[in-house]
């Protein structure tokens, strides 16, 4: 499928596109370094907020420390700067089969989703490593902007809703980070633009597969619950923003 198609479904999802201000913005050489530092982190955020969601609702303890064990070689090179990033390809697997705690009421379906979700995000993560160091661009830490928090404020406090929420603003980021990628992408060098460009299969994917989980766990129509956060997050693209990062707004 050619990635115009792949991206139709998320501009539809999407209630506005990146401004035109931020790309600019985003493809200043002075820039490329908070870009791919915030990339870097958004990869490994993506993971670790997917294996919250599955040790929170789905799996025993045992398979809970499973996962804690395939992540730490990865937050340890992020928040102790320890271990050299070259190892961690051969760490990406998962040491023992994930399964669901018996009073689950979330099953096989979304464990295994949310797995593959991970390795693949673990993967993105080691590969914007490599870009980094192609490009000379050493790792240092940044702050958060402000776009998943602005979103995960109005998830609502009980359950499944909270689980509902979670899952629609995942959704939200990854579609978003699919459509900067796609944005980017003819403005950057070959070697950035073909990477991004292999990026937005696999995240066009997991903005389905959230929404998908979301709406299996919801036991009511979530299709106004989506609108409400796209306006939450079309808010946040558009209006000015000081902070300049992958997901920032209107650069003010
Ligand atoms: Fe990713
Ligand atoms: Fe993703």
């Amino acid at each position: 499928m050619p990635h115009s198609q792949l991206l139709e479904p998320i501009n539809n999802f999407l209630q506005c596109s990146t401004p035109e201000q931020w790309v600019e913005q985003a493809i200043k050489k002075e820039n490329l370094s908070v870009i791919l530092i915030d990339h870097l982190i958004c990869e490994l955020k993506a993971a670790q907020s997917a294996m919250f969601l599955i040790r929170k609702y789905a799996v025993d303890k045992e398979s809970g420390d499973a996962l804690l064990a395939w992540l730490k070689p990865f937050e340890t090179l992020i928040y102790k700067r320890e271990g050299d990033w070259r190892d961690l390809a051969a760490k990406n697997k998962l040491t023992k089969s994930i399964i669901p705690k018996s009073n689950s009421p979330y099953g096989q379906g979304l464990i295994d989703k949310m797995v593959l979700l991970i390795k693949e995000e673990l993967h993105h993560f080691y590969q914007v490593l490599e870009i980094m160091d192609e490009y000379g661009v050493e790792y240092q830490s940044i702050t958060p902007c402000r776009y998943a928090k602005g979103m995960l404020r109005h998830v609502k406090t009980f359950e499944p809703n909270a689980l509902v929420d979670k899952l629609i603003v995942g959704a939200y980021i990854e579609a978003r980070s699919c459509e900067r990628f796609a944005k980017l992408a003819p403005h950057v060098d070959k070697r950035l633009g073909d990477f991004y460009i292999s990026l937005l299969r696999s995240e066009a994917r997991h903005y389905q597969d959230y929404l998908a989980l979301a709406q299996e766990i919801a036991n009511f129509d979530i299709t106004e619950r989506i609108s409400e956060f796209g306006k939450i997050e079309a808010k946040l693209i558009l209006s000015a923003d000081e902070d300049f990062k992958f997901h920032s707004g209107t650069p003010a």
